[in-house]
């Protein structure tokens, strides 16, 4: 099987900088994949591949396609497609912001930074509400069964589609409900992470409760804290072998199965959300052979 891009299943280090780029001139197309290719350094950067980039190539990927916009009750869930997604991990800050820059330089003219957002782990591995997030996340083989395609062909085993959403939290709504409040809108306890069995319909955890979809909606979620100045939220990711899973949930917590929306769109909204394919690598380099490179 093709191997996956490491940063996808491994601890992912204290920092990150997701980046964003559109494609903005493609003269220089090839030659600017063929530098991702070896930038894409296995262990702490993860490339994902949006649409309009395959299609810049006259290529076809079985299975990406672009985000979908939902609307629900009073919010909107919008869709922003980008070229390209670029995960950077770390535990240096100033490491990153250089391994940013180089990378838009050596990508520059023909993409564009489009946005660059610093991520960062919290109070081990809790949401910037206080709740610990991937309690219900699979783990090791799980975690790679559910998250990296394989039996999908040669040039796709070992790749992953991932959905990326950034959400900014109102944090002035947050703090204004009671602590029953936050906690049924989660479905489980602050103070000690318990799952609460009676919690109403609209608790997040019911919406998005993987095994009670049909078929079972598992997703391999790598979500991280995001601030800049006093906005922050999460820059919420999930890989899977396709993006039925986080489709199915996705929809759920909008409410168009049941009409009840998920309580976490009382004090949290996303601002963007895009579709990704992860090419597997070859070697220490990604494989881009799907595009032609
Ligand atoms: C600001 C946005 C979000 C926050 C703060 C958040 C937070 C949380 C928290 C605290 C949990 C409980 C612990 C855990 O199992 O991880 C959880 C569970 C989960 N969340 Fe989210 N989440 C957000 C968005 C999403 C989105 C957009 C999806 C998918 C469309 C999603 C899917 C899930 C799933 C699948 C679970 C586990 C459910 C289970 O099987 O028990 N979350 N989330």
């Amino acid at each position: 099987m093709g191997k996956p891009q490491q940063g996808i299943l491994q601890p992912a280090g204290k920092l990150a900088r997701f980046m964003v780029f559109t494609l903005r001139d493609d003269k220089f197309l090839r030659r600017a994949l063929v530098s991702l290719k070896e930038l894409a350094d296995q262990r702490n950067t993860v490339v994902g591949i949006g649409q309009s980039l395959v299609l810049a190539m006259g290529a076809k990927v079985v299975g990406l396609r672009t985000f979908p916009e939902y609307a629900g009750k009073g919010f909107d869930v919008p869709s922003t497609s980008y070229a390209l997604w670029v995960w950077l991990q770390g535990d240096d800050e100033g490491d990153l912001l250089h391994r940013g820059r180089r990378l838009a330089d050596e990508l520059a003219p023909t993409f564009q930074c489009a946005r660059s957002v610093h991520g960062f782990t919290h109070a081990e591995g809790r949401d910037l509400t206080g709740y610990v997030d991937g309690t219900e996340n699979p783990t090791g083989e799980k975690g790679r069964a559910v998250g990296i395609l394989d039996g999908a062909g040669e040039t796709l085993d070992g790749s992953s589609f991932v959905a990326v959403q950034q959400w900014v939290h109102d944090f002035d709504r947050f703090d204004d409900l009671s602590q029953s409040e936050q906690d049924n809108s989660i479905g489980r306890k602050k103070s000690n992470n318990e799952e609460i069995d009676d919690a109403p319909a609209s608790a997040h955890v019911k919406k998005t409760a993987q095994e009670q979809f049909s078929p079972p909606a598992f997703i391999l979620r790598r979500s991280m804290p995001w601030s800049e100045g006093d906005e922050g939220g999460l820059m919420f990711i999930a890989f899977g072998r396709s993006f039925d899973a986080f489709d199915t949930q996705m929809r759920s917590m909008v409410g168009l199965d049941d009409g009840i929306p998920d309580a976490l769109f009382r004090f949290t909204r996303p601002i963007t959300g895009a579709y990704f394919w992860c090419p597997p690598m070859m070697g220490d380099r990604l494989d881009l052979q799907l595009l032609g490179i």
